[in-house]
């Protein structure tokens, strides 16, 4: 872990708000941002000058390493308010390890949990009007870390700035979700970064994820690079399959992202006595199950949509519809993890954490 100068975060509080701007009725995901940012920058070997100012632009020289070598991770996380007004994190250790976890594999220093959880209460409680009460509202949360030294040569940044901007949030997807399963693209490789969230992830995705949108489905379900036969994850979800009253999901490994809504998923599962099986399902395996009616669900699992039933998949120029399903374990989980988020349930496994 790396060293930090002090801990003390200074706050520069924003004159004005800006919240009476805001059309909460009719957010666009990732669109509007909050009052204040976190930033802390490293350098000399430390974290440090940790500061809470008004949201706005950073002054960054062009030769930033970042710009040239995506040296940068990030998080996804939210925060949800009660109707008495308490604003609760859900397992938000969980993103501080992974932030970490990825930060060493893109040769970044980890950040300090103490700071970190510091940093994290300040801005939420000074934008506390900015997490609305209700079902489906929420504040996202962005920490993200980038490389701030200056020039272009080919290592790694002795420079860098952590940061945590904030966005309020309405439900991610509207209606189901159909699907498209990756036959040549790959997301991640043996060996790779898929299991990061390094920011050059997710660019990657973009331009497969537009050819599927062209022909009317808004994801990709990746495959193995090696011979697209394992289904594994969605761009930014874990997938779950039921098949009759089995809840497959692909285990994590270095291509995969260890999702925090799939682990809650699956412990939820357990709990339920459903049979989880964390296997390596095949392509082949899930159109035979499309083919016969055994599979009954497909529903992704991560923080910006909780859960996002699948409604269809095509694979090799077949679509294959999924059926209506009375009482669906997509439904039964959404509504456990979002009464757990908003304080709205008890919180058996301590996942609840309450923003100070
Ligand atoms: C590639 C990928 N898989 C899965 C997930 C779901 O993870 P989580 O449940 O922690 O949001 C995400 C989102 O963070 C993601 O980017």
């Amino acid at each position: 872990m790396s060293l930090t100068k002090e801990h003390t975060v200074t706050v520069h509080q924003s004159t004005e708000s800006r919240i009476d701007q805001v059309d909460f009725d009719n957010l666009v995901f990732g669109s509007v941002f909050s009052d204040h940012m976190f930033e802390c920058d490293y350098k000399d070997g430390a974290w440090q000058n940790a500061t809470i100012r008004p949201y706005g632009p950073l002054s960054v020289y062009p030769s930033a390493k970042v710009f040239h070598y995506g040296q940068a991770v990030f998080e996804g996380m939210k925060a949800y308010k009660d109707d008495n007004g308490g604003v609760f994190l859900f397992r938000p250790l969980e993103n501080l390890k992974r932030i970490n976890k990825s930060s060493v594999r893109m040769a970044i220093p980890e950040f300090p949990e103490e700071l970190f959880f510091d940093a994290m209460n300040q801005l939420l409680s000074l934008d506390k009007a900015w997490v609305k009460p209700g079902f489906g509202n929420s504040l996202y949360i962005r920490p993200f870390v980038i490389a701030t030294q200056n020039g272009v040569s080919a290592s790694p940044s002795t420079e860098y700035k952590f940061m945590i901007i904030l966005s309020p949030a309405q439900a991610y997807y509207t209606g189901d979700v159909k699907v498209v399963i990756a036959e040549n693209f790959s997301r991640a490789a043996d060996g790779g970064v898929g299991y990061a969230k390094a920011a050059g992830n997710y660019g990657a995705q973009f331009y497969p994820t537009n050819l599927a949108k062209e022909k009317g489905f808004q994801q990709v379900i990746w495959t193995d690079a090696n011979e697209h036969k394992y289904l594994e994850e969605a761009g930014t979800m874990n997938v779950f399959f039921r098949i009759n009253d089995t809840l497959y999901t692909a285990p994590t490994n270095d291509r995969i992202l260890d999702g925090v809504t799939r682990k809650s998923v699956i412990a939820l599962a357990e709990q339920a006595g459903i049979d989880v099986k964390v296997y390596r399902l095949t392509v082949d395996e899930l159109v035979a199950a499309a083919n016969d009616g055994s599979l009954k669900e497909i529903f992704g699992a991560g923080t910006a949509a909780v859960i996002s039933p699948v409604s269809a998949f095509s694979y090799k120029d077949n679509t294959y519809e999924l059926p209506e399903v009375n009482s669906s374990f997509a439904t039964q989980f959404k509504k456990q993890l979002m009464d757990i988020q908003h304080n709205a349930s008890d919180d058996p496994f301590g996942w609840r954490y309450e923003v100070k």
